[in-house]
């Protein structure tokens, strides 16, 4: 009961749900835990409650998903994002910047996300011993996937972000085009460069303050973003500047990520970026999508850009190997493909279908 009663303040209970044998009682009624994206009344946000304040008969309830968005300055998220990319890299930085300013702008219930303060942060870089596990989610994003080269952590660590504080039907919408964004920009953002040279960038000292030379990676994968931009800046993987390239462009993604959540929730997210695929990708998807005709080529799904790999198109012009799940050969290529309209015809209806809608639909 003691327990109880020390829980039972007016803005704990307020956002919490509760679930003990003594509230199911009725002694109190169980709120259950919401999403609320406006707060209604300046609060001193509740502190969570600790895992060692919890007696077996309680169960606190985790709000549920999404936690809201409202619209955030993506300047101050670049910068965010910049800083957090020293300590945590691209998946945990970027991840821990939108989280950051949505927990300052928003409060409950992002106050439930466990995330090491700005000041943490600060004091761990220079050099002070925090005490805390500084550990955020997405952290394992580094490097394309605990170093493993895959997806970026930086879209990686948003999309997360971005899930947390959109319904899933939106953050769908949004995260390819933030992907698509990574694909064809060039990196580091003049923005990027221009915060270093006026020193408006947290870190109270930079690893490299130089403009470093931008590259467009064609691709979401980290091997191939920090590969191509070493080979064309001469830097390697493991250089201050390549350091500082990914600083910057963990930056730029989350300001971009902030920038489509802004649009978004105002509806004007195709004008802010309208999707284009690449042409060879368009005509690609005619054949190859998310689809039921395996003879026709669907037995593949996705939008990633298609001739960053697939440079070689001469197997549509040979034989066909392929055979059916039962084993039966297709036949030729050229006879699979007549299935289709004329692929220039079909490209142009892909093309025009995603920009008209759900560019982003899986077709
Ligand atoms: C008109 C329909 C059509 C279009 C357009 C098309 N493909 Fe195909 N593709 C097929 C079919 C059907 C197969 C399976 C038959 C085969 O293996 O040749 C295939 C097979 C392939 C294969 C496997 C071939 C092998 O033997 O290794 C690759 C790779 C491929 N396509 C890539 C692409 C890419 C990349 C594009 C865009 C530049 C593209 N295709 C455009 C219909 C198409
Ligand atoms: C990151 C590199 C990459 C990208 C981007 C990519 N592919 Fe592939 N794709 C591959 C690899 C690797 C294979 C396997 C090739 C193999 O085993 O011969 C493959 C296989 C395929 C196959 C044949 C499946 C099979 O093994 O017969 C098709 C068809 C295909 N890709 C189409 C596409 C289309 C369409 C796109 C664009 C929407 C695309 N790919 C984008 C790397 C890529």
């Amino acid at each position: 009961m003691k327990e109880e009663k020390k829980l039972h303040r007016r803005g704990f209970i307020k956002n919490l749900a509760i679930m003990s044998g003594a509230v199911a009682c009725g002694a109190l009624t169980a709120v259950k835990a919401k999403a609320n994206p406006v707060i209604p009344e300046k609060e001193t946000p509740v502190p969570p409650i600790k895992a060692t304040q919890l007696t077996p008969e309680m169960k606190v309830e985790a709000p549920e998903l999404p936690w809201g968005y409202q619209e955030l300055d993506p300047e101050y998220v670049r910068k965010l994002g910049h800083i957090g990319f020293y300590e945590k890299e691209c998946g945990g930085g970027v991840f821990w910047a939108i989280m950051t300013a949505l927990k300052e702008k928003i409060g409950y219930p992002y106050n439930f996300m466990p995330l090491p303060s700005r000041d943490d942060f600060f004091a761990n870089l220079a050099g002070k011993e925090t005490g805390k596990s500084l550990q955020v989610m997405m952290q394992y994003g580094v490097g394309g996937a605990a170093n493993f080269g895959s997806l970026c952590g930086a879209p990686n660590g948003a999309a997360s972000a971005i899930t947390i504080a959109l319904p899933y039907h939106d953050a769908e919408k949004v995260i390819p085009k933030l992907f698509r964004y990574y694909e064809t920009t060039a990196f580091p953002n003049h923005e990027a460069s221009e915060y270093v040279f006026e020193e408006e960038y947290y870190p109270p000292k930079y690893l490299n303050s130089k403009v470093l030379p931008q590259n467009v990676s064609h691709s979401v994968l980290c091997h191939v973003s920090v590969g191509k931009w070493c080979a064309k800046s001469g830097y390697a993987s493991k250089s201050y500047e390549r350091f500082e390239r990914c600083a910057r462009l963990a930056g730029d993604v989350a300001a971009m990520a902030v920038t489509l959540m802004n649009a978004h929730i105002k509806g004007d997210i195709n004008t802010v970026f309208p999707t284009k695929l690449s042409k060879e990708t368009a005509s690609c998807k005619v054949c190859h999508f998310h689809g039921e005709k395996f003879e026709a080529g669907q037995f593949t799904r996705g939008s990633m850009e298609c001739e960053s790999c697939h440079t070689d198109m001469r197997p549509h012009l040979g034989e066909n190997k392929l055979s059916t799940a039962y084993g039966i050969d297709v036949g030729k290529w050229a006879g699979a493909a007549a299935i289709g309209t004329g692929v220039g015809i079909g490209a142009h209806a892909v093309a025009g279908r995603l920009s008209k809608k759900g560019e982003n639909d899986e077709e």
